[in-house]
């Protein structure tokens, strides 16, 4: 970055205030808050965890399918508002897509070589790599939103960013725009794909074309509703 550290206006970091100062049970910043403590809780058993221990895989997927659920509600919900809200949103909302794309770009390595011997290695620098987003996240970006919203709108984004999260694409895809509308066009179908590709084993071929089924079904269903709310705004004109 260009022009030396960016000088931000210093606010309590999130990760150091009571329930009731993040605006209470189902906020957006508690949801962060315990999203975040479990990635945290997986990286640690990872590492904790020996080489050729059989929990090893287990903790790996549960680690892909929170990371990047989690990123996408985040991309598609909440930047979009504090872009609005902070002034400094735009800057600092693109230094934690950088952040998501770099995990992105190092888990799609993982998981297309998974004989390679660097994967721990890669492993290792993407859980870094998430660290240092959590860290941006509770102690930058967080702490505007709870300066800019009441108790009750932190509640109402934590609604809608749940209920994206729950949608969301569960493994890495490059080639997904990091912003909406184009992540959400894009990202929404995939994840019927990827939440098949969870639920039964793709690397056998009725897999695949199971996956493959779903997929044309999701991005069909998304296009025909995405058709006709246009045709009724285009009727009601
Ligand atoms: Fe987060
Ligand atoms: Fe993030």
């Amino acid at each position: 970055m260009s022009g030396g550290p960016p000088q931000h206006i210093s606010l309590p970091s999130i990760s150091r205030q009571s329930p009731a100062e993040l605006g209470g049970p189902g906020s957006v910043l508690l949801r962060q808050r315990r999203d975040h403590a479990e990635l945290d809780g997986l990286m640690n058993a990872w590492l904790a965890a020996g080489a050729d221990a059989p929990s090893r895989d287990r903790l790996w997927r549960d680690f892909v399918r929170l990371v990047f659920s989690h990123a996408f509600a985040e991309e598609t919900v909440l930047w979009p508002v504090l872009r609005r809200v902070a002034p400094d949103g735009e800057e600092l909302t693109r230094r934690v897509e950088e952040e998501h794309q770099a995990v992105n770009d190092l888990l799609a390595r993982v998981e297309a070589d998974k004989g390679d011997p660097r994967r721990a290695e890669w492993i290792e620098e993407a859980f870094r790599l998430v660290r240092e987003d959590i860290r941006d996240e509770e102690d930058l970006l967080l702490p505007r939103l709870r300066a800019a919203l009441d108790d009750r709108r932190l509640r109402r984004v934590g609604a809608v960013w749940e209920a994206v999260r729950l949608a969301a694409p569960t493994r890495p895809h490059p080639a997904v725009s990091r912003r909406p509308p184009g992540n959400a066009l894009a990202g929404v179908p995939l994840s019927g794909f990827d939440r098949l590709r969870d639920l039964i084993a793709v690397d056998s071929p009725t897999g695949r074309r199971a996956a493959l089924a779903l997929a044309a079904l999701a991005s069909g269903v998304a296009v025909t509703a995405w058709a006709r709310r246009t045709a009724r705004r285009r009727g009601s004109r």
